[in-house]
């Protein structure tokens, strides 16, 4: 049997990169729409899972900016079975204490979508169970790219000095900059990589991969995987002697 979490091991963040629908999809000699299809029950089950597990956030990569280069039928397959997603489970969201998010360049979506995810958005507003973000059409380094921009323009207008600008500064103008970082990433499917996803905001992630494809991932791989999170020690830098130490002091006195 699994030894029990301690409490205070579970991540507020996760940051999932759902990965493996196509290649699921062809082994049963199907189309990869399907794929994708398989895939969003499984967004439900992980969904289920943070808020039984008390996750308070969790980010979801369902498209992003270099997904918009597949071929014009799985695109518009995508398009179709996010805006159906939007319809169907938004109010059972909403019901079930899910606040929603979403972040990446919502410009490029249809007028339908767009108007959607801001209903769904306002909807939402007010929950506090569980915070969903939803990276649709993000790319880790437009995030950066815009934020840059954005500084710029403050110190353009006067409104900020270019020795203002730190980590601080450009940290704040990132997605999801009003939330926790993610503390622990996952990524199905075996590959190795982050692929423009959260790139500043993982900065001291805690990365786990798993070889299972996204439609087969199930509820004791994320048992696992919080398992592994739970034995890992984060030094942020620091030496192992003064993470114990930080850990044993009251709180106030330790590491960041
Ligand atoms: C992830 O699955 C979903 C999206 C990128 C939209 P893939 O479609 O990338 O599946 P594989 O990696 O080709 O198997
Ligand atoms: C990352 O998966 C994007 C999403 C899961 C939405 P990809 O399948 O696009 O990544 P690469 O191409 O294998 O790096
Ligand atoms: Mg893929």
């Amino acid at each position: 049997m699994n030894a029990p979490i301690p409490t205070g091991t579970v991540p507020r963040h996760i940051a999932v990169i759902m990965d493996g629908n196509g290649r699921w999809a062809a082994r049963r000699k199907r189309p990869r729409a399907i794929g994708h299809r398989a895939g969003a029950r499984t967004v439900n089950l992980c969904i289920d899972f943070c808020l039984e597990r008390g996750v308070g956030v969790l980010t979801l990569f369902a498209f992003s900016s270099e997904n918009w280069g597949r071929p014009d039928e799985e695109v518009g397959a995508l398009m179709k079975l996010f805006l159906g997603a939007l319809d169907r489970e938004v109010g059972e969201l909403h019901r079930r204490g899910v606040r929603l998010r979403f972040i990446g360049e919502r410009g490029r979506f249809s007028d339908a979508i767009r108007g959607r995810m801001a209903a769904a958005e306002r909807l939402t507003a007010g929950n506090t169970r569980l915070t969903l973000a939803v990276a649709a059409s993000y790319g880790g380094r437009q995030d950066i790219a815009q934020a840059a921009r954005s500084l710029a323009e403050d110190v353009a207008a006067g409104r900020l000095r270019p020795d203002q600008i730190d980590e601080a500064a450009l940290g704040a103008r990132v997605a999801l900059a009003d939330l926790p970082a993610p503390d622990l990433f996952i990524r199905t499917g075996g590959d190795l990589r982050i692929s423009n996803f959260l790139l500043w905001q993982l900065a001291y992630t805690e990365l786990w991969f798993t070889e299972t494809l996204w439609p087969e991932l199930g509820v004791a791989e994320l048992e696992q995987a919080l398992q592994v999170y739970a034995s890992r020690e984060r030094r942020f830098g620091l030496t192992g002697e003064q993470i114990a130490f930080a850990q044993d002091a009251p709180p106030g006195e330790g590491h960041p």
